[in-house]
This record gives structure tokens, sequence and C-alpha cells, in this order.
């Protein structure tokens, strides 16, 4: 079983559309999408923006579904010159960067136990490239793609500054409010994850104008994205 999750209803609607033999079934104030796509089981959930959202719909996936691998698809706010609206980031690493223990001589992101980065899974990232260069094959000006550290954390950021902190104390690519406590929650169970984003806005200060006129338009290329790394795993 592979689990999919999405924050908006744009980033999973049309991938639950796709599913053959649905059944939908409610824990806790989600509703879980469980069917067929090819051979493959999978179970989709749009679980809302934030990390604890996101954790508790991994958690689930997890326990209630048996899932035994874990995509996250949804857009973020690119933090690199050479990244626009429309390319993507493929997670290499993930990272919460609002965890704060810096008071103990932890870096920022890091947390006792876990390593700062959390590494997505190889194969999983590789499906998750493949599956780009399928989907953009025929396209005459193709996006971007990039490998790259996601970070997280519970704020829509719009702001210069912590686009260039983010990039000098992470390495990010990008920055979302999801993939973060996705890994973590994957990492501490032992399950394997990726995190693909589609770039929606710059995360300066048009960032919110940049989201709202994307959000629509990243669907169907998400519901590409997912369903071509799906096959490929
Ligand atoms: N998701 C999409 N754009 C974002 C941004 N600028 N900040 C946080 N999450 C996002």
């Amino acid at each position: 079983m592979i689990g999919i999750i999405g924050a908006l209803d744009e980033e999973v609607a049309l991938i639950c559309e796709q599913l053959a033999e649905c059944t939908t079934l409610s824990k806790a104030r989600y509703a879980f999408h469980k069917g067929k796509l090819g051979q493959r089981d999978l179970t989709v959930v749009k679980c809302g923006v934030g990390k604890v959202n996101a954790a508790i719909c991994t958690q689930i996936l997890i326990d209630m579904f048996k899932c035994e691998r874990i995509i996250f698809g949804g857009v973020a706010g690119g933090l690199l010159r050479g990244l626009a609206q429309g390319d993507v980031v493929v997670s290499s690493h993930v990272v919460q960067f609002d965890i704060d223990l810096t008071a103990f001589g932890r870096r920022r992101g890091e947390l006792a136990d876990k390593e700062r980065l959390i590494p997505a899974d190889p194969d999983m990232i590789q499906a998750a490239t493949e599956a780009f260069d399928r989907v953009t094959e025929t396209s005459d000006a193709p996006p971007t793609m990039m490998v790259g550290t996601i970070v997280s954390g519970d704020s829509f950021i719009s702001d210069p500054n912590t686009i260039k902190w983010l990039q000098r104390e992470f390495g990010a690519a990008c920055t979302e409010m999801e993939g973060g406590s996705v890994g973590y929650t994957c990492a501490i169970n032992e399950i394997p994850f990726v995190v693909t984003r589609v770039i929606s806005d710059s995360a300066g200060e048009q960032a919110q104008k940049e989201f709202d006129a994307f959000l629509s338009q990243s669907s169907e290329m998400l519901c590409n994205l997912i369903t071509e790394t799906i096959i490929r795993l």
C-alpha cells in the first residue's frame, strides 16, 4: 500500500478521481480514499495545512492503512533564483526549520534524537525524477527540476530576509508547511518517503498573490507527477 498526502483539495482531487474501486473512510477529521491505480493499492488523504495535520495523517496511513511508502505532493515557495513558478523540487532531505533548541546548543531544525536533515528514500527520489522526465518529455519549454532540501515550518513565507536565512541555514531549495513532519514521522516509523513540490511562488513580498493565481493550475502537473512516480515504485 502506498500513501499519498496533499495539504489542499487542489493537490489531491485529481489523484482521487483516478482511483478505481474507491472507498472512503473517516478517521479523526480526515477522509481517507482507498483504491487502485493500475496494479497499485493507494490511500489518498487531504491533510490540511501545517505540520501537525501532516504528521497525524502520516501516522494514520502507516497504522490503519498499512502504508509501506509515503509520497507527499503539493506546491511550495521557491528559494532559489533559478526556480520559477511551475518548476519542480524533489526532496533529497526535509527539515522542520522552526524547531529551535539553540538554547541547548543545537542547530536550528535539530532535535536530540534524529539527524537534522532527514533523507528521503533514494529509490523514491529516482522514481520521482524519472516521473518528471516522463511528464515533461513532450513539452516545448519544459520546467526545471532539481533534487534538493525542502524546509517546512508552520508559516507561509513572504519575506526576503527569511528566504535568505532558509537558504543559508539549510541550503534549502523551497519552503512549505508539511514535508518536514511527514519525513520525521516516516523516519521514526522506518517508512520510506519522498516529497514532490511544484513551485507556486517566490516566497517574497508577492508570494500570496502568486500562490493564489497558480494553485488551480498546479493540480494537473501534480497529479501527473505523482501517478508517474507510483508506476515506477
Ligand atoms: N506553500 C506554497 N508557497 C509557500 C510559501 N511561500 N511558504 C510556505 N508554504 C508555501
